[in-house]
């Protein structure tokens, strides 16, 4: 509710990363705007995995407009879905590793980074905090994770560390936005 239409944004701006003719995993998607987005740039040729765990999502999801590409789509945790090996070109993971507490964000990137193609793109977006964030930022983050516990019993208290988890992907791009409290980071897995 506070940020609306910027965390959008940076999602669209995200897209314009995504190769012609990809094959897309996008876990979390939520209500499937994105997937419009999506259509807006590419109306077809593409192979796209949808998961989130809500039903209310996916039926959402289902009616938007993803003009002539195909999509799956799934309807339970990323936990509990098998994927296959080495087969995307593209990862969207926007505003959902920060839903699992560290062990459980390493569990499921691993599963994450399995499915992925060598070179192919992780296309990262979340929220940022470092020791220079501001108060009101960190404020903020605490308010959204007490918020997030109690009405959808997300088991995070806090942002993941990534940094060491993706140490071994190149990192094509990485952008902040609003006051460094919104990054993209474009990452390539290696060979
Ligand atoms: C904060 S929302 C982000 C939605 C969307 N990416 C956006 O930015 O508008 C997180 C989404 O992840 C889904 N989700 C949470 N935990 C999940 C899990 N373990 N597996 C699959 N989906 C999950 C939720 O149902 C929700 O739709």
């Amino acid at each position: 509710m506070v940020f609306g239409q910027q965390l959008k944004s940076v999602q669209i701006e995200s897209l314009h990363y995504i190769p012609a003719g990809s094959c897309i995993l996008i876990v979390g998607g939520g209500t499937g705007w994105i997937l419009e987005e999506i259509a807006n740039l590419f109306p077809s040729g593409l192979e796209i995995t949808y998961i989130d765990k809500s039903s209310k999502m996916i039926e959402l999801s289902k009616k938007r407009n993803y003009q002539l590409n195909t999509v799956e789509f799934i309807n339970a945790p990323l936990e509990d879905t098998s994927l296959k090996h080495d087969y995307y070109n593209v990862i969207l993971t926007p505003f959902f590793l920060d839903c699992f507490s560290q062990p459980t964000f390493e569990v499921v990137s691993e599963k994450l980074d399995k499915s992925l193609n060598p070179l192919g793109l992780w296309l990262y977006i979340d929220f940022y905090l470092s020791a220079q964030s501001t108060f009101m930022q960190k404020i903020l983050v605490k308010f959204m994770y007490t918020f997030f516990r109690l009405a959808s019993r997300i088991e995070a208290r806090k942002l993941p560390d990534i940094d060491s988890y993706f140490s071994t992907y190149n990192v094509l791009a990485k952008k902040m936005y609003y006051h460094n409290f919104i990054q993209l980071q474009v990452l390539q897995k290696s060979k």
